[in-house]
């Protein structure tokens, strides 16, 4: 029996995730939400996805437009055995309530607050911990990709202490109204920036502090990584551990790919879906030890490296995989791995 899985919220992170849904040989989208008749909701019907109005007075609006709607949202929530909330950050701690009366558990998205719910997610570090819960949250793109950084070396060497610089882009591609233009901002000015206690949701033992900045960019973000290890391996043995990784894209030496829009090009050239990256991508020459000190540089694809992530959490919420076979199934049918 397929699991039946709704997603509320079909923008950047919805889509992608109803997609990866959609090939699940376990899983079954059985529809997806949207607030407004837009070229997304076009696309959705295009898919064969049902849509769902996520707002009842609108339905006149897609009746207006012609694009038929499968129902309301709430029959959608009904309907699902889980349900991806992919809405704008805040407005899923708003759906909450409509989860519960419907006695439908929720994923959400990194852009809530984690005492929202009962746990934050990803698959490297919390799978067993999100079995039976209502309320889990897929930790951000960028706690994300520390979280798969961090995992294998606390196994391997053990983590005296993370400091992370991240060089966050000021807004997605089609953020319009997103900025700064011009400028690099350190944002927030204050430290710690919230992404190390966020990567704590995870890891909550683990030593780690963070700073952020923004900059006029689209396509990803990139992380300026130093890592106290507890034991001193050289960087060639570093370099195997973090290659093994199903999830990390070591860029090879002399490939030319020298930054974000290199990577993206890469990316297209390969035939991925909107030019997705889900793995973190470690420019295999930036790792260095000096004594303890491990440094490297990633690069984080904000629009994707969640998605499988999601999918993950959906077989730990309902107990239909564990972490290994979960992680090995959802990379062989979305292709994870250059
Ligand atoms: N983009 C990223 O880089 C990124 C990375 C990781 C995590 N996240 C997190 O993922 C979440 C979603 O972000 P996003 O970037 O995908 O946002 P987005 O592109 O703005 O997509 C959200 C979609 O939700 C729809 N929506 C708005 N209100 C809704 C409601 N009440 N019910 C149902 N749908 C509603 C909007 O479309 P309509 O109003 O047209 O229906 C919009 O297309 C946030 O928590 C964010 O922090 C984002």
């Amino acid at each position: 029996m397929s699991v039946q899985v709704a997603v509320n919220g079909y923008g950047t992170i919805g889509k992608r995730v109803a997609d990866a849904v959609a090939i699940q040989p376990d899983m079954e989208l059985i529809g997806v939400a949207k607030t407004r008749p837009n070229h997304e909701a076009e696309l959705a019907v295009e898919n064969g996805y049902p849509l769902y109005a996520a707002i009842e007075e609108r339905v006149e609006l897609f009746d207006d437009a012609g694009i038929e709607l499968a129902g309301t949202v709430e029959e959608m929530v009904d309907a699902a055995d889980i349900v991806v909330d992919a809405c704008p950050g805040g407005i899923g701690a708003e759906n909450k309530s409509l989860y519960e009366e419907h006695d439908t558990p929720a994923l959400y998205q990194g852009g809530e607050d984690a005492d929202l719910v009962d746990v934050s997610f990803n698959a490297r570090g919390k799978f067993d911990a999100a079995a039976g819960a209502d309320h889990v949250r897929v930790v951000s793109c960028n706690t994300t990709g520390l979280s798969r950084l961090l995992a294998p070396l606390r196994e391997e060497y053990g983590v005296e202490k993370a400091r992370v610089t991240l060089v966050r882009r000021g807004g997605d591609p089609a953020q319009t109204g997103r900025g700064p233009i011009n400028d690099i901002l350190p944002n927030p000015v204050s430290l710690p920036s919230h992404h190390g206690p966020d990567v704590n949701t995870i890891f909550p033992e683990l030593n780690i502090d963070t700073l952020g900045l923004k900059v006029p960019a689209t396509l990803m973000h990139t992380h300026s990584v130093n890592v106290t290890l507890e034991s001193s391996p050289d960087a060639a043995e570093v370099r195997e551990l973090l290659g093994e990784q199903s999830r990390t894209f070591l860029i090879p030496e002399g490939s030319g790919i020298d930054g974000a829009g290199a990577l993206k090009e890469f990316a297209m050239d390969r035939d991925r879906p909107r030019a997705d990256i889900w793995e973190n991508c470690i420019w295999s020459e930036s790792i260095s030890m000096e004594d303890t000190d491990l440094y490297l540089f990633q690069a984080i694809h904000q629009e994707s490296d969640v998605v499988p992530e999601n999918i993950d959490a959906i077989r730990a919420v309902l107990g239909t995989a564990d972490a290994t076979e979960s992680i090995e199934l959802t990379n062989d049918t979305m292709g994870i791995g250059f």
